[in-house]
């Protein structure tokens, strides 16, 4: 028994030196020292031994336990000192997500990066606006049927004696004759753009929305200065070939007034299943009308300007080149769509 305890013993320590998890280690343990293990057999067996021999046997024995549990000991730290120790500085880190900023505010840092780029100022104007702002100083008075087109939201809040209603502005054109009242005096380049508000949601409309809105006001401003400007804008922020055209239209607070539209950057003008012949509309322009400037105590006799006005969404929309079935998902918060951009 002597010898098959040392054989034991030996075999054992070879075993546990050459562990490298701690789950191996276990194992031996058990396999060693558990309820059924080899050495705990052995000690049960001593029993059997012939008396003369049991006292050396038991020493052995003892021996061998106490070198096992020592060596099994002091195995357990080794591997779990090398699990904190072990550290390779070139494994590549673990990157946390990073977000970007909104589509919408992408394109409105890029809108004012190109007029700014040209002289003109942003400027932001409330969205809970007096209808005088709104409507009344742009040529509309009261009960004018050309208010129809704004499908306004009213807020429910008694009537200021000089400027009447309360509304969520509709269009960023409320900011004309406040930008008017601001400077006073001419030379006026401003660039508004903000959040406007209609009682519209369906596929191609939301309830809340963003517009920019040019204004220019200086001695000798025509037409031609609206369509470089415009022209210019087209080819900063669309790309390079593209052109604008003015189509006639009507709207009150200018005279005359004009459609926007931008060449199809699609087909370039071909026309193709997207544009109407070679042209995607974009928004509204003209010439500001003498009421306007009046409102805005401007001298339409010495001083005359341009504008324009539309939609931030719609433009990111025409730039991306999306065609999504509905605009709605850009104010949702799928990250499916979101991170695209
Ligand atoms: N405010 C108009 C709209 O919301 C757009 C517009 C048209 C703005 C002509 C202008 C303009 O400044 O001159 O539909």
């Amino acid at each position: 028994m002597q010898e098959e305890i040392l054989n034991l013993k030996n075999q054992a320590m070879a075993q546990i030196m050459s562990v490298n998890d701690a789950s191996e280690l276990e194992e031996i343990r058990i396999d060693l020292l558990g309820r059924n293990g080899k050495l705990t057999n052995l000690v049960k067996k001593i029993k059997e031994v012939d008396p003369e021999e049991r006292a050396q046997v038991g020493n052995t024995l003892n021996e061998a336990k106490r070198t096992i549990e020592t060596l099994l000991a002091q195995q357990k730290n080794n591997l779990k000192e090398s699990a904190r120790e072990w550290f390779d500085p070139t494994i590549p880190g673990i990157l946390p997500k990073v977000g970007h900023l909104h589509p919408v505010t992408q394109a409105i840092r890029e809108i004012t990066n190109v007029f700014t780029g040209i002289g003109f100022r942003r400027v932001r104007y409330p969205e809970v606006e007096w209808d005088y702002f709104a409507f009344e100083s742009l040529n509309m008075p009261e009960g004018h049927p050309a208010r129809d087109e704004w499908e306004t939201f009213f807020v429910d809040v008694p009537e200021n004696k000089k400027y009447g209603k309360v509304v969520l502005t509709p269009h960023t054109s409320n900011g004309q004759v406040r930008e008017m009242l601001r400077l006073k005096n001419p030379p006026i380049r401003m660039i508004n753009i903000a959040k406007c508000y209609r009682r519209q949601s369906d596929v191609s409309h939301v309830p809340m929305f963003h517009q920019f809105e040019g204004l220019v006001i200086d001695k000798n401003i025509s037409i031609v200065n609206l369509k470089g400007t415009l022209d210019y804008f087209a080819r900063s922020f669309f790309g390079e070939n593209r052109k604008t055209r003015l189509r006639p239209f009507h709207f009150q607070f200018t005279e005359p007034s004009f459609e926007i539209d931008i060449s199809c950057g699609f087909c370039g003008g071909a026309g193709c299943r997207l544009c109407k012949a070679g042209w995607l509309e974009l928004g509204g322009a003209g010439i500001v009308h003498p009421n306007v400037l009046k409102a805005g105590k401007i001298d339409p006799k010495i001083y005359s300007g341009f504008a324009f006005g539309w939609g931030v969404e719609r433009s990111f929309m025409m730039k991306s080149g999306l065609s999504i079935p509905d605009v709605r998902l850009i104010y949702s918060t799928d990250l499916r769509f979101l991170s695209q951009f």
